[in-house]
């Protein structure tokens, strides 16, 4: 099995440096437009398997996308990152025209492949790549909710003192400040979490949820990578092993949520098709009008992406 990684900055190299640890691939390719860039850091990676005992290859190539060819996932993260004081939404005018132009490439060596998205802004550049793939919207998805859900799960089993490997948690709407995590669907080791934490303490954990990418550009003048890729790859991995796990996903929505024609994060089933199926979880009243301000501020970031008449 074959995975290519497109943009080989810090999430990209993050992502195929973890899905080369994992040992179940045969190849992993890395492409950036940056001369010497991808092959500098999988020259790295691959004398790196040595030491961590694993056999997948690991390719780097400038703009050479015949050496992505017949890729069973591809992973998206070509695109600028976002800078202190900078939204992920600022980055549309730029992120929109490579994301366009990788996909096209892409799919011209690769037509079966599965694209995960991981540019920002993330749930319309997950629009951008189903709209240049021109395929199934069940092969082409974001990353953004295993990513959201780990951060929450993180900042839990710190406060709660347990194991993260003990927390699960649903998160949903768009990748940005009104994302909306579910409280009700929190447990921890099957125990809901609101039965181990007052509101009052876990209120300011969903805020910081909310915030934690900027809580990190702050940190370091530029977005997260190791978080980000790991997720990633946890996604193909679930996708080309046909895990049947159950993730939230930036996923094309037709009447799923009462919503239309949006890419939003919602609870899905990964296998080897991709999106297997879209959860319907019932959501009540205030969990409802929050996923319906979330899919507002993402429709309107799409509303960008269509008058830059790309497509
Ligand atoms: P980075 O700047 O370290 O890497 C981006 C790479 O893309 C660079 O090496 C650049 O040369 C390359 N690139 C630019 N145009 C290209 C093209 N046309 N073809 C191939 N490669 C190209 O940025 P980083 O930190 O890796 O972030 C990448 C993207 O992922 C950003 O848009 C960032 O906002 C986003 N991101 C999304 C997350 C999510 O949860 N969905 C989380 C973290 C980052
Ligand atoms: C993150 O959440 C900025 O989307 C990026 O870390």
């Amino acid at each position: 099995m074959k995975v290519s990684v497109i943009g080989a900055g810090n999430v990209g190299a993050t992502c195929a440096n973890v899905l080369a640890e994992r040992d179940f691939l045969k190849e992993v390719v890395l492409l950036d437009i940056k001369e010497g860039t991808a092959e500098g850091k999988s020259l790295d990676m691959w004398q790196t398997a040595p030491i961590n005992y694993y056999s997948t290859k690991t390719l780097g190539v400038t703009n050479n996308y015949e050496a992505t060819a017949g890729s069973d996932v591809v992973v998206i993260t070509s695109g600028l990152p976002r800078k202190p004081g900078m939204s992920r939404d600022d980055l549309i005018s730029i992120n929109a025209g490579i994301v366009k132009s990788v996909t096209e490439n892409v799919m011209k060596y690769s037509p079966n492949a599965i694209i995960i998205v991981v540019s920002n802004p993330l749930d319309v550049m997950t629009y951008c790549a189903f709209l240049a793939a021109k395929v199934d919207s069940k092969k082409v998805f974001g990353m953004a909710g295993v990513l959201d859900t780990a951060r929450y799960r993180a900042f839990l089993a710190t406060e709660l003192n347990v194991s993260p490997k003990d927390i699960q948690a649903v998160l949903m709407g768009g990748h940005g400040d009104t994302m909306v995590p579910l409280p009700r669907y929190t447990t921890v080791a099957g125990i809901p979490v609101t039965e181990l934490i007052s509101k009052e303490k876990l209120d300011p954990i969903i805020e910081r949820t909310k915030v934690g990418g900027g809580e990190i550009v702050n940190l370091l003048g530029t977005s997260a990578w190791y978080a980000p890729g790991a997720a990633a790859a946890q996604m193909a991995e679930a996708v080309l092993k046909d895990e049947q796990r159950i993730f939230p996903v930036a996923a094309w929505l037709q009447g799923e949520y009462g919503m239309k024609d949006i890419y939003l994060g919602v609870p899905v089933k990964l296998g080897r098709n991709g999106i297997e199926q879209i959860i319907e979880l019932p959501l009540n009243e205030e969990e409802m009008n929050l996923l319906k301000g979330s899919a507002d501020a993402v429709r309107s970031v799409c509303s960008v992406l269509d008058n830059m008449k790309l497509f």
